[in-house]
């Protein structure tokens, strides 16, 4: 088939890679000149595994163009990919989508299949359906189809070529459509669940806010745990064997961060809000999420006097392991925090840089670095680097003896046999 993917994003560029390397062709178009400039040189401007490897080898069908127009027509699927950020007020801006809506309408010469994979709030693809109605667009020269994606930045690839469940959300019922879908996600074997519009975006956002439930829960219990002295890893194992509740994303820690779970969270609750309904959860698990790093940092104040004479090293500036990507990274607030209190940050992280703001901060070149002469060492993303580092070391390079562990990454037993105090998210 011949796809067009319109944003080059990270959802739009492993949605390009992974269809190109199923045996489509593929061109993946964004506004941004220097971008494709980049990405037609062969270059990948974010940091994703295998995502280079698999643009490099499916080149022959992969095309990078900021041309809009020829690309439309060339297709018979379009997917937008385009970008749906948050605005202050929580609500997302869908300007780039409608604008990349109607610029794909207007060169629009013979029947698409126009596939909605950003991210949008209940409502959006039937107001869009109803607003390229009301602009006169002939209804028998597009389908819209609602497909969220459910892509894990650090493992992308994987998780489009191996995806839990591929959703579809339909104007109405219709098996040419779907046959369609079929071939295009062809060899990829996934349960499939069709649905209206409204139920399509529901489920993503309901899937983002369930997992960010889970993670504010055990953050929640961490403090419970602390309080009665108890092991928040052995309470998430206990639970996570009952298979209703499931192991996964039970790992306490400073909180979540990322460029979905806050935006999708403050937009769901937002819209609920303007629906006249009250989403007493999502706003309970933000209210979790937004306190869980300053309770680690008051817990710095109170073992050190004076925080501007300490020197903490930080491990860790993403906002998770196997990404460079820094957007609301709990690990980057801590720093900011640190930082503002006076205390000297050095900060270390395999792939992510310091932001702009931060960059009077010194982020060095290894771990061992960071800990030089540090009076605590904190530990704030869970780089497999981490675990394994040799805390021996760490404790003959550091000042103090103390390491925060605000992942839960590591095995208390291995840093106490160094010597060092060990303090963890709800651990004892
Ligand atoms: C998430 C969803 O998982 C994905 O399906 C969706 O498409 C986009 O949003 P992502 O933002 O890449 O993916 O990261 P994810 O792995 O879900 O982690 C999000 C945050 O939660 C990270 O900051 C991570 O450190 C934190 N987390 C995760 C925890 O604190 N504890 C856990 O147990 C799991």
């Amino acid at each position: 088939m011949n796809v067009c993917v319109i944003g080059a994003g990270y959802v739009g560029l492993t949605t390009a890679a992974v269809l190109s390397d199923i045996g489509h062709h593929v061109t993946c178009i964004d506004q941004d000149i220097k971008k494709i400039a980049s990405l037609q040189n062969g270059y990948i401007p974010i940091f994703e595994p295998d995502l280079e490897d698999c643009v490099q080898k499916n080149k022959s069908r992969l095309r990078f163009t900021d041309d809009l127009p020829s690309c439309i027509n060339h297709a018979e699927i379009i997917i937008m990919a385009v970008g749906t950020p948050s605005l202050p007020d929580g609500s997302t801006n869908l300007s780039f989508l409608y604008k990349a809506m109607i610029d794909v309408m207007e060169h629009l010469a013979s029947y698409k299949i126009i596939m909605i994979k950003s991210t949008v709030p209940p409502g959006t693809n039937a107001a869009i359906l109803q607003l390229l109605k009301d602009k006169g667009y002939q209804r028998d020269l597009f389908d819209l189809v609602s497909n969220p994606e459910f892509l894990r930045e650090g493992s992308a690839l994987h998780d489009m070529k191996f995806p839990d469940r591929i959703v579809y959300g339909l104007a109405k019922e219709n098996e040419d459509l779907l046959g369609q879908m079929k071939e295009l996600y062809r060899g990829i074997d996934a349960p499939v669940i069709v649905t209206n519009y409204a139920g399509a975006e529901l489920i993503k956002y309901a899937s983002n806010a369930f997992l960010a439930a889970k993670i504010s829960f055990i953050n929640e219990i961490a403090r419970f745990c602390e309080q009665f002295g108890a092991d928040v890893t052995h309470v998430a194992k206990g639970i996570g064997l009952d298979a209703r509740i499931g192991p996964s994303f039970l790992q306490a820690g400073i909180g979540y961060g990322g460029s979905c779970f806050p935006k999708d969270l403050k937009s769901l609750s937002f819209t609920a809000k303007d629906n006249g309904l009250q989403p007493l959860i999502l706003d309970a698990v933000q209210s979790v999420n937004a306190s869980q790093m300053n309770i680690y940092f008051e817990k710095i104040r109170a073992m050190f006097q004076d925080l501007s004479s300490m020197k903490i090293a930080v491990l860790g500036i993403a906002f998770k392991p196997n990404t460079d990507d820094i957007r609301e990274s709990p690990a980057v607030a801590f720093i900011k925090k640190l930082h503002e209190y006076g205390c000297t940050v050095s900060a270390y992280d395999p792939k992510a840089s310091l932001p702009e703001e931060l960059r009077m901060i010194v982020q060095t070149e290894t771990p061992e670095d960071a800990m030089l002469d540090a009076d605590l060492t904190v530990v704030a993303t869970d780089w497999k680097q981490f675990i394994g580092l040799d805390w021996k070391q760490a404790r003959i390079k550091m000042k103090g003896r103390s390491v925060l562990d605000a992942r839960n990454c590591l095995d208390p037993d291995i840093i106490r046999a160094a010597d060092l105090n060990y303090i963890g998210v709800g651990r004892i």
